[in-house]
């Protein structure tokens, strides 16, 4: 059967395949290897809504259950964003008396804390119950559950309409955006917004961080097909603010149609998209040479530093590493193991390749030669942390915006 877009169910075809991929955030023990589950994980984008989407999906519970291994209280830097973003939230959209503020996959209640810290009514939504269990013991009220239609009228009626609907990172994560938007719809004071920030398509596309792409990014967002998606529910986009978090993102704002003043830069960043041919099929066919190119260069490093008998270990076992390592098939021949900081991963495999996965801790055992840095998102952060590793020597390979290797 052709597949559809899931927004406006127009045949599509993918422009590429990463070939046979497993959850991204199935870390595992060797039991369960052989009954991993793989999935072909091919991107595709629709000519008529400019949606960039994944055309093959594992069901949503076998991504976000309770043992969900991504909590957003990992990175200091991100806290600080997070922090920002909800002091945002509040100065602009939540100025009527005694505001209601909802966040969909709230996750461990990260940024959900600065509104409760403040006495503002709230409600996280998050899936996955063991994360949601967390955000409730820093305080924060959370309901365990999809974001749905159904979900917004249980809320509605216990609590009342919102004044703001807020995300990160999380959007582009859920096939359903119709219930998503129907939902908004319901739970949304007039004057209520839906506000939320991803990864950015014109950033994936300019630094081939093709890592972007894996299960649980169904969609890569661009202003346009934001804009086309709404559209169909009466909401159109008032703001974008490209934010540097996730290696470039987009912070939108939507509300009803007329309701609130457009900003300019909606019509600049669109000017932008057009310009840089995000509406072209063309350009997606580059993307895909490119992310063979970058393949071919990162397998070629890191075979020579093993030919010279170099220790590379992988920083950081993101989600995005898993689309990596299975697309370029390294595994633990070429990379010894992968330090994380996330208990739930530490001592697990990765997904498909099964590269160990080790404390941080670790690292004092010994200090490798290098680092396949796979949260380059995070680049800034790590090398500040990291600096007498790199200061005595150590060596950084990073693919993001293309294969190289960094020292001091
Ligand atoms: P992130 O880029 O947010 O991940 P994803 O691709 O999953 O969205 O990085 C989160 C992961 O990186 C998490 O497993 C913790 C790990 N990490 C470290 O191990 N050390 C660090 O210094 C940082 C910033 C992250």
């Amino acid at each position: 059967m052709t597949p559809t877009c899931r927004i406006c169910e127009t045949a599509m075809e993918p422009f590429m395949s990463f070939g046979k991929m497993p959850i991204a955030n199935g870390f595992l023990t060797p039991e369960d290897f052989a009954t991993e589950y793989f999935f072909e994980l091919k991107p595709g984008f629709c000519e008529n809504c400019s949606t960039l989407q994944i055309l093959e999906q594992p069901d949503p519970e076998r991504m976000f259950h309770e043992n969900y291994a991504f909590f957003s209280r990992t990175s200091k830097r991100m806290a600080i964003h997070f922090q920002s973003y909800a002091d945002w939230v509040k100065e602009n959209y939540l100025t009527s008396t005694n505001p209601f503020v909802v966040e969909i996959g709230s996750n461990d209640g990260l940024m959900m804390e600065f509104f409760a810290k403040d006495n503002i009514r709230h409600l996280g939504v998050e899936p996955s119950a063991n994360v949601a269990e967390k955000a409730r013991s820093y305080g924060v009220e959370t309901l365990c559950s999809f974001f749905n239609l159904e979900t917004a009228e249980k809320i509605v009626s216990e609590k009342g309409s919102a004044d703001a609907l807020i995300a990160a990172n999380v959007m582009c994560h859920i096939p359903d955006l119709h219930g998503v938007a129907k939902g908004a719809d319901h739970l949304l004071t007039p004057d209520g917004v839906l506000i939320f920030e991803e990864p950015y398509l014109g950033d994936m596309i300019e630094n081939t961080a093709y890592d972007q792409i894996y299960d649980e990014h169904v969609f890569i967002f661009s202003a346009r097909s934001v804009q086309n998606i709404f559209d169909r529910y009466d909401f159109e986009l008032v703001d974008v603010k490209p934010q540097s978090t996730h290696g470039g993102s987009m912070r939108y704002v939507l509300a009803r149609k007329g309701k609130w003043p457009v900003s300019p830069a909606v019509e600049t960043q669109l000017l932008y998209e057009d310009k840089k041919g995000l509406h072209l099929k063309t350009t997606y066919e580059i993307f895909r040479d490119k992310c063979e190119e970058s393949r071919t260069n990162l397998v070629n490093i890191l075979q020579q530093q093993k030919d010279v008998g170099r220790r590379i270990v992988g920083y950081a076992a993101t989600s995005k590493s898993t689309t990596v390592l299975n697309y370029c098939n390294i595994g633990p021949d070429l990379i010894e193991f992968i330090s994380d900081t996330t208990p739930i991963k530490q001592g697990k495999f990765s997904p498909g390749v099964h590269i160990p996965v080790r404390s941080y801790e670790t690292l004092r055992d010994g200090y490798p030669d290098g680092f396949l840095l796979f949260a380059w998102n995070h680049k800034a952060e790590i090398m500040e942390k990291e600096s007498s590793f790199t200061q005595a020597g150590g060596e950084w390979i990073s693919y993001v915006p293309h294969v190289e290797i960094i020292r001091k």
